[in-house]
């Protein structure tokens, strides 16, 4: 037998374990989602991802003053409209909730970088994400308000634009249309490998953006696949995607792993809102520690390879690593 190679060494003390980790997150690699909604003086609590909010316009200027002394850095942006409709035109309207809200933070605080999730969920009175046509979400047509919407979110300041309907040729169509608009500097982040996935479930409690009939599952990708996943980050990249997204996280670090083997752009991930509820419901019934499960979920998704992540959980984990525990 050999005894030389005692790994029990590398572990002997906290001052030896912290020379050897292999893996931190910085603050800069986060970015926090925030829900907007329409109307005055709310900020109402999410009954589906406890500690999470809706902010109307006037009381969000408070709340990103919060984030910003804390040392969020980036913030991702979902609009909750007062009106829906087929096409979904809140989402590109010059005065849509995001428009707004994005003229506004600029102005209010211009040291946060905004990005823009792009997709009409939300926006629509079915809930679907794209034009119905036969009841069915048609792709072609589709792509034609994406490439709307992506411009009014440039022209009203977004610093970046993550589109996550999941059409086919949408990054390429979005780039392209950016590029001729004069916005070629304007990164697109796309949920590239995005999952039919219940782990999404508060989020559309909270967005109400569930769909009105049917499923996502034509659109988004079937769980029982990895190789797919491939595909369609190299798809994205081809046409232009600067940064790549799979989304959810905690079930999908092995697709997180195999897309940071594979591709040479920044990879990010998305912890949601599923993900947030289950260790918010199990820390609340005294099931398991919050932060240690924070701390340890966190440091699993940039083990697997994530360089950011998209995280409701991003001022936790600001703190934790101030307490030095990632
Ligand atoms: C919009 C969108 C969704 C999420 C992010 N962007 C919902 C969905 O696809 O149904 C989910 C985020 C989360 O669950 O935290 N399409």
């Amino acid at each position: 037998m050999n005894n030389r190679t005692r790994s029990r060494r590398l572990r002997d003390n906290e001052k030896i374990r912290n020379l050897v980790r292999e893996t931190s997150v910085n603050t800069s690699s986060l970015i926090y989602p925030i829900f907007i909604q329409e109307g005055k003086n709310i900020k109402e609590e999410i009954p589906s991802m406890e500690g999470q909010y809706r902010y109307s316009l006037d009381q969000l200027p408070f709340r990103l003053e919060e984030l910003a002394i804390k040392g969020v850095q980036n913030i991702m942006l979902f609009g909750i409209p007062d009106h829906k409709d087929e096409i979904g035109s809140g989402a590109f309207h010059e005065e849509g909730i995001i428009q707004k809200t994005l003229l506004q933070s600029k102005e209010t605080h211009p040291e946060l970088f905004y990005i823009a999730d792009l997709c009409m969920c939300e926006y629509t009175s079915h809930g679907h994400c794209g034009i119905l046509k036969n009841g069915k979400v048609d792709n072609d047509t589709t792509l034609e308000y994406l490439e709307k919407i992506a411009v009014s979110q440039a022209e009203a300041g977004a610093d970046m634009i993550a589109p996550s309907d999941m059409m086919d040729f949408r990054i390429g169509r979005i780039r392209d249309e950016l590029d001729k608009r004069g916005f070629q500097n304007l990164p697109i982040m796309a949920y590239s490998a995005k999952y039919a996935s219940s782990f999404y479930d508060p989020f559309r409690a909270a967005a109400d953006s569930a769909p009105a009939c049917g499923n996502r599952k034509s659109y988004q990708m079937d769980f029982h696949n990895r190789k797919e996943a491939i595909k369609e980050i190299l798809q994205d990249i081809s046409e232009g995607a600067d940064i790549i997204m799979v989304k959810p996280a905690l079930s999908y670090l092995d697709i997180i792993r195999e897309a940071a083997n594979e591709i040479h752009v920044p990879l990010a991930a998305y912890s949601v809102s599923g993900e947030y509820a289950m260790i918010k419901g199990a820390s609340g019934a005294g099931y398991i520690d919050e932060d240690r499960i924070v701390a340890e979920t966190t440091i699993s998704i940039f083990r697997a390879g994530a360089d950011i992540l998209l995280t409701y959980y991003a001022e936790k984990i600001i703190d934790l690593i101030h307490k030095g525990w990632i």
